[in-house]
């Protein structure tokens, strides 16, 4: 197989021959009640392989935050289980520094500049500023925020916020991104710019990355895999591929692939909002654009 080039030229981690590995993460028929009562899982197993891009869909209230909260070690599961089967567990039975989170919020300390809001999860480690600059520059870079690491998170827009979250996200070199709906309140033009941004990062570092979006052609777009789910209880609806090895790019938001991903994806959601009555009505309204 050979290698294709995905967003602004880079190249798919997927698209490249990788021996057969062991999963990163597997949940394991993973279920969780609330103490209010509240199933917000049932069931759910999912497994996330080195390299992948999984956008989690589905209905508010379907469990995507519950579920990215329990990889993220933020939550226990009530049954079933998380397994890492390639990566260090630390003594609390977490993965070891392998995970980072960006959420819908940009979540910048404002008394810090970019450098220093970036450069925090290396300071929390212990490692000296010195010794940290060329990574926190690196990882400025690659969200193209070099000229603004003196910058207060007052004097940047909200796209440029988002970007400093993810390079904060990605300077400890994770191998798991977790994104719960990073970009939902940004403009489409800003969203979009981000998008190919995630996209040449994860090609960049072979980072795999778990995103929860409500977005069917955002979806479409970034994901090697996409997993919709249903709500009451929060359960796994369908879980399939989707554009292997495609080149992500202007022209790609126009082709036939995406189109018909993107109508796949929008029959799933409908299917798991409102059973199958309604299939074949499914796109109505959201035209491929
Ligand atoms: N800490 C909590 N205590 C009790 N119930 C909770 C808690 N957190 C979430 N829930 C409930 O669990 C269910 C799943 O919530 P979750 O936030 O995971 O949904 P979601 O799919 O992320 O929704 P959205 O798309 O609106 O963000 C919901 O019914 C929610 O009310
Ligand atoms: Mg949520």
């Amino acid at each position: 197989m050979s290698s294709t080039p995905t967003a602004r030229g880079m190249t798919d981690p997927l698209d490249t021959p990788v021996p057969a590995m062991r999963p990163l993460l597997a949940m394991r028929s993973v279920s969780k009640l609330f103490s209010n009562g509240t199933q917000a899982l049932a069931d759910v197993s999912l497994t996330v392989r080195s390299g992948e891009f999984v956008s989690l869909l589905g209905p508010s209230g379907c469990g995507k935050s519950t579920a990215l909260r329990i990889i993220a070690g933020l939550g226990g599961v009530t049954t079933g289980s998380i397994d890492w089967p390639s990566t260090r567990i630390n003594p609390n039975g977490k993965p070891e520094s392998d995970i980072s989170f960006v959420f819908q919020e940009p979540t910048l300390l404002p008394w810090r500049n970019v450098f220093e809001n970036v450069y925090l999860p290396l300071q929390l480690k212990g490692i000296s500023r010195r010794a940290a600059a060329a990574v926190v520059d690196d990882a400025l870079k690659t969200v193209g925020l070099t000229d603004f690491r003196q910058a207060y998170p007052r004097e940047l827009s909200g796209g440029m916020k988002m970007r400093v979250s993810i390079a904060r996200a990605m300077v400890t070199r994770p191998k798991l991104l977790l994104m719960d709906e990073p970009f939902a309140s940004l403009d489409e033009i800003t969203r979009q710019k981000l998008n190919d941004d995630v996209l040449t990062l994860w090609a960049e570092t072979g980072v795999s990355v778990i995103f929860v979006t409500h977005s069917v052609f955002e979806s479409a777009y970034l994901s090697t895999r996409i997993v919709v789910m249903k709500a009451r209880p929060g359960r796994i609806h369908e879980d399939f591929e989707v554009n292997r090895g495609a080149v992500r790019d202007e022209e790609f938001r126009t082709s036939e692939s995406y189109r018909s991903t993107c109508e796949r994806v929008s029959h799933s959601l409908q299917n798991a909002m409102h059973g199958e009555s309604v299939r074949g009505k499914a796109l109505h309204g959201a035209g491929a654009h």
